[in-house]
């Protein structure tokens, strides 16, 4: 008998701890999450976030692991206005997902309190203001997507030493202008997408043989710098230069890479494609419009 009870607490607790929204929401991120209803004027999409019931069950958007909000998601054109501020209180978030909504005004300096936050997805709102240094006081940060909106400013000169992951950027699409702090060098970004903005001078510090470089798209800015020079990380699948103000020639060490994605149209290359690997066999609209580019595919021979 007593060994029967042993096996059935031991049933038990294994049940409960493997069934985390079991658990009920916490006072203080319920309270946060109606802050959050409140400055979005109780809109009628969140109905369900009733104040008589449990957080963790049943709130549209919101998800618990041991009743701790973990990930909240507002995705919907109707909602506008400045961020709620009182997100920041949901110190346990894993995923912050506004995306497709219509939010304005600047991204709070103080999201960096959410040090459990590895998903920051802003992307497609109406966000003003620069992009806040202190991300990069997020140990755990792994993507900041802040993608078509109209942030200003360059990146963070803080963006050159990351107390934790070094995350994957995602800033395409908006006003961001200046040169990007040359400290950055020393990272290694995996994914890095700057498209459709303004950014100058060089962008040559994201490359790097030895590192671990997968998406690079710096297309629609006004980078100057000489390819020749740069050095590609064996691991890199896409590169999109096109439409910058990029010289030199294009490198020898492309031929032994497999790209999937290659651009570098509208620039000011000069010189022979090398002979080799995926680069004869790209569309000459990939290499057209720039200063002196020839041979196989373009037309021009040498
Ligand atoms: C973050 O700052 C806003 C004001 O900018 C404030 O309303 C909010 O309470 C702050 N969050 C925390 C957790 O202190
Ligand atoms: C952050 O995550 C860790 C590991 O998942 C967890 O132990 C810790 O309680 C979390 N912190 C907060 C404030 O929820
Ligand atoms: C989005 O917000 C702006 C104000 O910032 C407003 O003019 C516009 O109508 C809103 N769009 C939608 C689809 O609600
Ligand atoms: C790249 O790695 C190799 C071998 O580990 C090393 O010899 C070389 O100095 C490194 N190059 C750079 C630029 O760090
Ligand atoms: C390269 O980029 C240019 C300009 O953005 C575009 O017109 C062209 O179709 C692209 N070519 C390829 C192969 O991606």
């Amino acid at each position: 008998m007593k060994l029967l009870l042993l096996h059935l607490s031991i049933f038990f607790s294994i049940l409960f701890t493997s069934l985390p929204s079991s658990q009920s929401c916490t006072a203080n991120d319920k309270n946060a999450l109606l802050e959050i209803k409140k400055s979005l004027n109780n809109h009628p999409l969140l109905s369900s976030w009733n104040p008589q019931t449990d957080c963790c069950t049943g709130w549209s958007g919101v998800e618990c692991t041991y009743g701790r909000v973990t990930y909240l998601t507002l995705s919907s054109k109707k909602f506008s206005g400045n961020i709620p501020p009182a997100v920041t209180k949901l110190r346990s978030l894993d995923t912050l997902f506004f995306k497709y909504s219509n939010f304005s005004g600047p991204i709070p300096d103080n999201i960096s309190d959410l040090k459990n936050l590895t998903y920051l997805g802003l992307s497609e709102n109406q966000l003003t203001g620069p992009i806040p240094g202190s991300l990069s006081q997020m140990p755990k940060l792994l993507a900041i997507h802040v993608n078509d909106n109209k942030l200003t400013g360059s990146i963070p000169n803080s963006f050159g030493s990351f107390v934790g992951n070094v995350p994957g950027l995602e800033l395409s699409n908006n006003r961001l202008s200046g040169k990007i702090p040359e400290s950055l060098s020393k990272h290694d970004f995996n994914v890095v997408f700057l498209s459709g903005n303004s950014f100058v001078g060089d962008g040559s510090m994201f490359f790097g043989r030895n590192k671990t470089t997968i998406q690079v798209d710096l297309s629609r800015n006004k980078f100057q710098f000489d390819l020749s020079k740069v050095k590609f990380a064996r691991s890199i699948l896409t590169l999109d230069l096109s439409q910058n103000q990029i010289f030199g020639k294009i490198p020898q060490q492309l031929t032994n890479l497999r790209l999937e994605r290659f651009n570098v149209s509208y620039n000011r290359l000069c010189g022979k494609i090398p002979r080799g690997g995926f680069l004869q066999t790209s569309e000459p609209s990939a290499f057209s419009h720039n200063l002196c580019l020839c041979g196989i595919p373009l037309v021009k021979a040498c």
